[in-house]
């Protein structure tokens, strides 16, 4: 949920009133040279192999003109990329713009600094470990710092950064849900390209590693009967919805079941265990499906249904963001009754879940039980 939390930060960014029209000394990032012939026709061929449509990127030095670039279907009107890398701009510039401090130095170090551990482990060879503030993520690419934040909804996928060691930011705007790979890959095509790495000897074949595979968790069955889990929990900030288990008869639930049924019913493979699902109609998701795990918890992930398809293609489906692991539901019963559940971002590790011992102290956010029915 701290992810969606910074998508919701990450839209807010994007929609900063910039304050005045920025004239820019034509000084660029390698004299407007980063995307060559040769790194054009390599990302149109990510964006084949991917089926992206379109995109749309800028490349923006601390000062002067940034480098725009588009294939396709540019992404909305050509307008976002040009407004969001002002927004960079400001940012590579400690959140100063022509003298005028827009960003108080407080905010620009609580926003950009790390809080929490979103990625414990390196994914791979060329990123470290990564932390979170409010709303930018931060690691390190080949050994640079950077900080970014990266997003995707129906129809499109975005990932803007900004090196502040390295005086350059990289936006990516995608024709295309679901494409956070792709993105992150021409990003860091991009960072390769702008900061001139990769341009040295080939780095050392490195042995592939065996995969070290972890013995399995005992999984530990729910406390109580399924169905006592559905009902209506609500958040002061996230709102009330309510969870049905396959046997709430409600008219609501009986529409719920059968939307996650009719795209469930065309996937390859669907979940076995057992499930918790809601209505939650937002900006960019539909839906949450809460799927068992052990004891009391549940995986929650925000998704998106079809179940009439779209336009004239009727084939139900369903969306959700790759690469967003979910967030983690914990129950709590006392006295034979489930009275609310916590929940958990992602792999993001705060403070307060280290040191914390209830499950309603140490939760990024405390949904309260209010009504048993689902
Ligand atoms: C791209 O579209 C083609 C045709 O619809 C499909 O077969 C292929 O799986 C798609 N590729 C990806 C990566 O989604
Ligand atoms: C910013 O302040 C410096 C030092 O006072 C001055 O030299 C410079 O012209 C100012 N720049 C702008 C854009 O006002
Ligand atoms: C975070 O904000 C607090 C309160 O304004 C400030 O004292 C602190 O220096 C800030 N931290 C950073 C890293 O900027
Ligand atoms: C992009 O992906 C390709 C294929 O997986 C990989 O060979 C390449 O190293 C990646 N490039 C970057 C800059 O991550
Ligand atoms: C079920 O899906 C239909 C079609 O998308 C939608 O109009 C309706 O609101 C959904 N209802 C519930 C309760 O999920």
């Amino acid at each position: 949920m701290a992810k969606v939390f910074g998508l919701v930060l990450g839209f807010l960014t994007q929609i900063f009133p910039y304050p005045s029209q920025v004239r820019l000394s034509p000084v660029g990032v390698n004299n407007g040279q980063v995307i060559t012939p040769e790194l054009s026709n390599s990302i149109q061929e990510i964006l084949d192999v991917w089926n992206i449509t379109g995109l749309s990127v800028a490349i923006v030095p601390k000062s002067g003109e940034p480098e725009y670039h588009s294939w396709g279907d540019r992404t909305e009107d050509g307008e976002s990329v040009t407004q969001d890398s002002k927004w960079v701009a400001l940012w590579l510039n400690k959140g100063v713009h022509d003298n005028v401090t827009v960003i108080p130095s407080s905010v620009y170090g609580n926003a950009s600094q790390s809080f929490a551990v979103s990625i414990g482990t390196p994914v791979d060879s060329e990123h470290s470990i990564e932390g979170y503030g409010l709303g930018w993520f931060r690691n390190s690419y080949l050994g640079h710092d950077v900080v970014y934040h990266s997003g995707s909804i129906r129809g499109l996928s975005t990932r803007v950064s900004f090196l502040p060691d390295n005086d350059v930011g990289v936006v990516v705007f995608a024709n295309g849900d679901n494409k956070a790979a792709p993105v992150m890959n021409i990003s860091n095509s991009i960072i390769d390209a702008a900061l001139h790495l990769r341009s040295g000897p080939a780095p050392p074949i490195i042995p592939e590693k065996k995969a070290v595979t972890s013995p399995s968790e005992d999984i530990v069955n729910l406390e109580l009967p399924l169905e006592e889990f559905s009902g209506t929990y609500t958040d002061p900030g996230y709102g009330t919805f309510t969870f049905c288990s396959p046997s709430s008869d409600s008219l609501y639930c009986q529409q719920v079941i059968a939307n996650f049924t009719a795209v469930d019913s065309v996937r390859p493979s669907a979940p076995s265990s057992p499930q918790l699902l809601a209505a939650w109609p937002r900006v960019w998701t539909s839906h949450l499906r809460a799927v068992h795990q052990s004891g009391n918890k549940f995986m929650l992930l925000p998704t998106a249904l079809f179940p009439e398809g779209y336009g004239r293609d009727s084939t139900p489906f369903e969306t959700a963001e790759i690469g967003t692991p979910g967030a983690t539901a914990e129950f709590v019963v006392e006295n034979g009754k489930v009275v609310g559940f916590g929940l958990f971002g992602g792999d993001q590790v705060a403070e307060r879940a280290r040191t914390l011992t209830t499950v309603k102290d140490r939760a990024e956010v405390w949904f309260d039980k209010v009504q048993n029915t689902g």
